[in-house]
């Protein structure tokens, strides 16, 4: 079987747990690998993700001169949240034809957002004959493509709430550090209106993909501000000690209405004190369904595996800017 050749574009914390993977799958061929932190530039992926030995393969910082010279399938791209930043570099991909997997949580379903970049992916990727796609834990799984297979037995549905119920203090640094673990309520507060601190991002695109794929037209989507989830005791975490009375993470909140009615719920609690982690699902329909996942999805490890699964389902896909409502079911599969 031919190996899917791939280029890592952002090595942080999600970008290197999913190249120590990618290293390890046979069914992939890792050739090039781009980051802009000049810690890392220059030096081996296997320096940069601690292994016991080198790869060959060397970061750099000039996308362009890699697409030049290297011949790839496919870009991982983890570096940004938002699409306005991740427009330039998926343009990038695109435009040297090559295929994007990306944990960009806006580009996991961003016509309603972003009709105009949307629509500039899309024709950009169909004119070079490729697939751009985002995915992750959530968005990308835990909070909409999971809600909405679960409403395939339904005869009709009339609300959907989800919950995800998440332990936070073993999670990459970078994802505690962007829900505030640690900091005074005061900091926090101030932090998240400077967008010093993102908070999760991903709510408005996972009610946007339930929407489309239930055909309801939503009247708006509300997201509220982040709330801190003020720590009740001193607890350590694999990022910093939270101290009494500081932020432990936070909940957010975001609903989608319809006819003037709460038709689409999410809640997100995510912090370092959660003792029953979950993820929960809740149709009402015909029939009612209520489905719960005990001790969550482990997000990063989660992320990991959607990017690597999905690959072989965009490399399969039509070209254009696609959805995971529009790639064939991911799953597990190898070879590994
Ligand atoms: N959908 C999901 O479920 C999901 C799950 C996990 C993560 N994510 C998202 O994925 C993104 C990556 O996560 P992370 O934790 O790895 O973030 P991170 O630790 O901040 O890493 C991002 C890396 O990309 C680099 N970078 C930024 N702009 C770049 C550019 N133009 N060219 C090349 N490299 C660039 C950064 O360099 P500097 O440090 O120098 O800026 C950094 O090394 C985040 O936005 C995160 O929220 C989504």
């Amino acid at each position: 079987m031919k190996k899917v050749k791939v280029v890592l574009f952002g090595l942080g914390a999600m970008g290197s747990l999913i190249a120590s993977h990618a290293l390890k799958r046979r069914g992939l061929e890792v050739v090039g690998a781009v980051d802009i932190a000049k810690e890392k530039i220059g030096k081996d992926i296997g320096e940069v993700l601690a292994l016991d030995e080198d790869t060959g393969v060397v970061v750099e910082d000039n996308v362009d001169a890699l697409f030049r010279r290297v011949e790839a399938d496919l870009a991982i791209l983890s570096t940004v949240s938002y699409l306005k930043p991740a427009y330039k570099q998926i343009s990038k991909c695109v435009s040297a034809g090559i295929n994007v997997v990306s944990t960009c949580e806006e580009l996991c379903y961003p016509y309603r957002k972003y009709p105009d970049l949307s629509s500039k992916i899309d024709k950009l990727a169909k004119k070079y004959d490729v697939t751009v796609l985002g995915t992750g834990i959530n968005p990308g799984y835990l909070m909409d493509v999971l809600p909405i297979m679960l409403t395939a037995p339904c005869i009709e549905v009339h609300r959907v709430k989800v919950e995800r119920v998440m332990y936070s203090g073993n999670r990459r640094n970078s994802y505690q550090k962007k829900i505030g673990t640690g900091l005074p309520i005061e900091v926090f507060k101030q932090m998240i209106d400077d967008n010093r601190i993102t908070g999760h991002v991903g709510l408005y695109e996972s009610i946007c993909m339930i929407a489309a794929s239930l055909g309801w037209n939503l009247d708006e989507i509300v997201e509220l501000p982040p709330d801190p989830v003020v720590s009740d005791k001193e607890s350590k975490t694999t990022y910093t000690n939270v101290k009494l009375g500081h932020a432990a993470g936070l909940q957010s909140v975001a609903y989608g209405v319809k006819e003037g009615e709460k038709v689409i719920t999410l809640i997100f609690l995510s912090h370092a004190n959660v003792n029953a982690p979950h993820d929960s699902v809740s149709i009402d329909g015909t029939p009612n369904i209520r489905q719960r996942i005990e001790g969550g999805i482990h997000g990063d490890l989660g992320t990991v595996a959607m990017v690597l699964n999905s690959i072989p389902k965009v490399i399969e896909a039509r070209a254009g800017l696609q959805t995971m409502l529009d790639i064939s079911i991911p799953s597990a599969s190898g070879p590994f």
